[in-house]
């Protein structure tokens, strides 16, 4: 009996895990981010988007930040339902135009495209919290180190 109710209690902790998410590798994302356009896109380098992505989710795809106010942040840019996605729970702008849970998997082009969205809006950048925090006094090019871009190669080896 406790056996079993144990892992009842696993299989229902690990429900989440199996809605097809991803923990990004850091390099993976920066190439995803150059193929979306994102390279220099209104003057943020891409190393600024993974910089901001680390300290909203960590790269995992299906990290969740609920509010008290019954709103949630999603996925690996942490879109939130009042102004970028419909949760179907609370009201929401839905500027993005898409469901919120739509945000969890590792399909992240939705997720780019409405992160392209917010990096385009008056704010800029500075709509994530984390940004605003982190970037400042920072070499965002430390982001790339070791990544393989199609733009801008970057390396770090030096060949003698
Ligand atoms: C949702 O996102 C907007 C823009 O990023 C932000 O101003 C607002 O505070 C966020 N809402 C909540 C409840 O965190």
């Amino acid at each position: 009996m406790q056996a079993w109710d144990t892992m009842v209690v696993t299989l229902a902790m690990l429900m989440p895990a199996t809605v097809d998410a991803k923990i990004f590798q850091r390099c993976d994302l920066a190439m995803k981010l150059e193929e979306a356009g994102l390279n220099s896109f209104k003057g943020y380098t891409i190393g600024g988007l993974l910089c901001m992505a680390h300290y909203e989710s960590g790269f995992d795809t299906s990290f969740v930040d609920r509010n008290p106010d019954g709103s949630s942040a999603y996925g690996i840019f942490q879109l939130n339902s009042t102004w970028w996605c419909d949760s179907g729970v609370t009201p929401t702008q839905n500027l993005c135009h898409v469901e919120c849970h739509e945000l969890f998997n590792r399909h992240i082009l939705d997720d780019i495209m409405c992160a392209k969205q917010i990096v385009s809006s008056q704010n800029g950048m500075n709509t994530w919290d984390s940004w605003s925090q982190h970037y400042s006094g920072h070499d965002l090019s430390e982001w790339l180190k070791g990544c393989h871009m199609y733009a801008k190669p970057y390396t770090t080896e030096i060949n003698s």
